[in-house]
């Protein structure tokens, strides 16, 4: 028996002033998948979560609504938990950062932070709204880019020049909560020390566990170096007031993360479990969470320092996912494509949309596009065309022919045995979260077993005399395929395997049940276990979500009052993998830069002549701000040569040169090093 891990999970909090939508959707999805496979392997899993009841935006919203922010985040719970149960997700405890629970865990690792010297106070001078009695974040104020001139900028940067500024330095700046022009006013605030915990936690950062992409820009984070964090808050604020400090309260990213503990301190208390076996500081259990990639500098960065600051133990790993789009863009109100949990749940199977989002989902950062029409081929070719197809093209000849009897022995025991074989990497798929990979070699083995029924044809069988066995022994080899498939998908499509559970008469949620065959078994009539997706109803989903148009949209509320404490929210994902064969299909080749000019009406382009040996190419490239085209002259970089020409405003661009760097003045060309001779090709 592999030995029984303790594995604690958690989604992050879903903001309480808004309806959950499939963006949320996906990262709940990705977490109940993991935390069923780790189940069904028979290992101790807790996944715990709450609401994120705190801050500016959900204090204005119920003010908006005309009810008492209690009022708003107790609504909101409940419909929260009514759509992740639709989904079948398997949580132990959701509850909410604005909990007595929360406010005891904030007060408690508060205090330890402060007596262990880490909390310092400092004047700070903020844009206050005199008319709303209120300091305003910087997403509440607009006024003119102090860069480029600019009107109506958001308070910490420009959405025309793309400058980052202090909202302070805005010209004619105004609130956007009452529309007046906001003052200076100083106030005292309480940061937390994380620059005290660098050593630390650059230690934690490499321990093995993290995705290369985090533990790569975090690299640049401690580059850039790490600064206090401005906990506090002025009143009013819908939060947790700090002790000993009246008017002063904890900043909503304070009490959210410690959220994820309040809540399992909360199940401890239900399940008689043992709190500080979980989260003491030698702890030996396993804790992770599931975040999107825009929040993973809270999480790698603020959570854990503040963890061990407090003497507890810190996260295993941190894992973070991609955004969602649909259909290649992102969710829109007027194309219906910003879906709603609920309307989903109103036209669709839940188990459809949680198949295709683990055939899409791998380890890493990359976002994940919900494409409406491949979603449909999809779901049914595989779920309803292979998967639950075996059951249906067998389970009627045992129905009716042998009283629900499967036989006593497997007329092909290899067969059976390559699917065990194959269970192993299965599960290592979804151990390492490459659900995408675990699909694709379920369906492949899927295709194993269709073809298997195939070449049998019970269907032809049983109408020769003396030939029952036979059908009796291949449709029983079929329905032990099927009944492998469906253990393997359990995790991923729980209302299907339940029924399918009932048909078989057996528990289809313990992977290691499945190296035994069923045999002599007795099996219940079949009913359709899943039916196709239907186009009319994708449709009427999108259609109904257009109607939603005022739905508030939460994605962004973490932007709406960090200010600056956030850093690069967006961070590049690897792109998807790709063959040696792709690989091998872009020519790279070694160029010279014969010479380079500034192109007449673009702002950020060069002309560049390059020479490849055998021919010269003439490539427009957005590098105007990096470099002078003097500095160029003579240099060796590398171009894709293959590149299908483009004709552009100033002329046809017959290539790419390759170059690094976020872009502006930080845009760096390669060069290969001195040897290499123009013409060659990369490989
Ligand atoms: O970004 C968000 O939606 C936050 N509500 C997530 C909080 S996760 C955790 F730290 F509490
Ligand atoms: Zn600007």
């Amino acid at each position: 028996m592999p030995k029984q891990r303790k594995i604690l999970v958690t989604s992050a909090l879903p903001y309480a002033n808004g309806s959950i939508h499939l963006g949320h959707m996906l990262e709940y999805i990705q977490t109940d998948i993991w935390v069923r496979f780790q189940r069904s392997r028979g290992h101790e899993v807790w996944f715990v979560w709450a609401d994120d009841a705190h801050g500016t935006p959900i204090m204005l919203r119920a003010q908006q609504e005309g009810i008492s922010p209690e009022e708003l985040i107790e609504k909101m719970n409940l419909e929260h938990q009514q759509d992740f149960t639709d989904f079948g997700v398997s949580y132990d405890n959701f509850s909410s950062t604005h909990s007595d629970y929360n406010r005891e865990m904030v007060e408690s690792i508060y205090t330890r932070l402060k007596d262990a010297g880490y909390i310092t106070a400092r004047t700070i001078t903020q844009l206050y709204d005199e008319e709303e009695g209120m300091f305003l974040p910087d997403r509440f104020i607009r006024g003119t880019c102090p860069k480029c001139g600019a009107a109506d900028q958001y308070g910490d940067n420009c959405e025309s020049c793309g400058a980052h500024y202090a909202s302070t330095e805005l010209i004619e700046p105004r609130s956007v909560v009452s529309g007046s022009r906001p003052v200076l006013r100083e106030s005292e605030h309480y940061f937390f020390k994380l620059t005290e915990f660098e050593d630390e936690l650059k230690e934690w950062l490499n321990s093995g566990a993290m995705q290369p992409e985090v533990v790569n820009k975090l690299a640049e984070w401690f580059e850039d170096g790490l600064r206090d964090w401005d906990i506090s808050r002025d009143a009013p604020y819908f939060g947790f007031e700090i002790p000993d400090a009246p008017g002063k309260y904890f900043y909503v990213w304070v009490d959210a993360p410690m959220g994820y503990a309040s809540s399992f301190r909360e199940l401890c208390d239900r399940e008689g479990l043992d709190f500080d076996e979980w989260w003491g500081a030698d702890s030996k259990t396993e804790l992770y969470h599931f975040i999107g990639k825009d929040i993973v500098y809270f999480h790698t960065l603020f959570w854990p320092a503040e963890l061990s600051g407090a003497g507890m133990r810190k996260p295993t790993a941190v894992y973070a996912h991609g955004f969602l789009t649909v259909d290649g863009a992102k969710m829109s109100k007027s194309r219906g494509t910003f879906i709603q949990a609920r309307t989903y749940l109103n036209h669709l199977n839940p188990d459809y949309l949680r198949y295709y989002f683990a055939a899409k989902l791998s380890n890493g950062l990359a976002d994940i596009d919900l494409n409406l029409e491949d979603f449909t081929l999809r779901v049914n070719s595989d779920l309803v065309g292979k998967v639950v197809n075996i059951a249906s093209r067998t389970a009627g000849f045992i129905n009716k022919r042998f009283e629900g009897l499967l036989s006593e022995s497997l007329p092909d025991p290899q067969l059976y045995a390559k699917f065990i074989t194959a269970s192993e990497e299965i599960a290592a798929d979804f151990e390492s979260r490459n659900f995408q990979s675990a699909i694709r070699r379920i369906m492949a083995m899927a295709d194993h077993a269709n073809r298997y029924i195939d070449e049998h044809k019970p269907w032809q069988m049983i109408k020769q005399d003396g030939r029952e066995a036979e059908v009796q022994a291949v449709c029983t080899q079929g329905l032990n395929m099927f009944r492998v498939l469906v253990t393997w998908l359990a995790p991923v499509i729980p209302t299907t395997t339940e029924l399918a559970a009932g048909f078989l008469g057996t528990p289809v949620n313990h992977w290691a049940a499945i190296s035994e065959p069923l045999l002599s078994h007795k099996i219940n009539s079949f009913t359709p276990l899943l039916t196709r997706v239907e186009a009319d109803k994708v449709a009427a989903m999108v259609d109904a979500s257009k109607e939603n148009l005022q739905a508030t949209d939460t994605v962004n509320q973490t932007q709406i009052e960090n200010n600056g404490d956030n850093k690069n929210m967006e961070i590049e994902a690897l792109a998807d993998e790709i063959t040696i064969d792709d690989f091998l299909a872009v020519d790279l080749r070694v160029a010279k830069i014969l010479s380079a000019e500034a192109v007449e009406g673009a702002d950020k382009l060069l002309c560049l002549k390059l020479d490849i040996g055998n021919q010269q190419r003439q490539v427009f490239a957005g590098i105007k701000a990096a470099y002078k085209p003097e500095d160029l002259v003579g240099r060796l970089t590398v171009m894709v040569a293959n590149l299908k020409s483009r004709k552009m405003r100033f002329g046809v661009s017959e290539g790419m040169v390759l170059a690094a760097g976020p872009g502006g003045e930080e845009i760096y060309i390669l060069s290969p090093d001195s040897g290499a001779v123009p013409g060659q090709r990369i490989k």
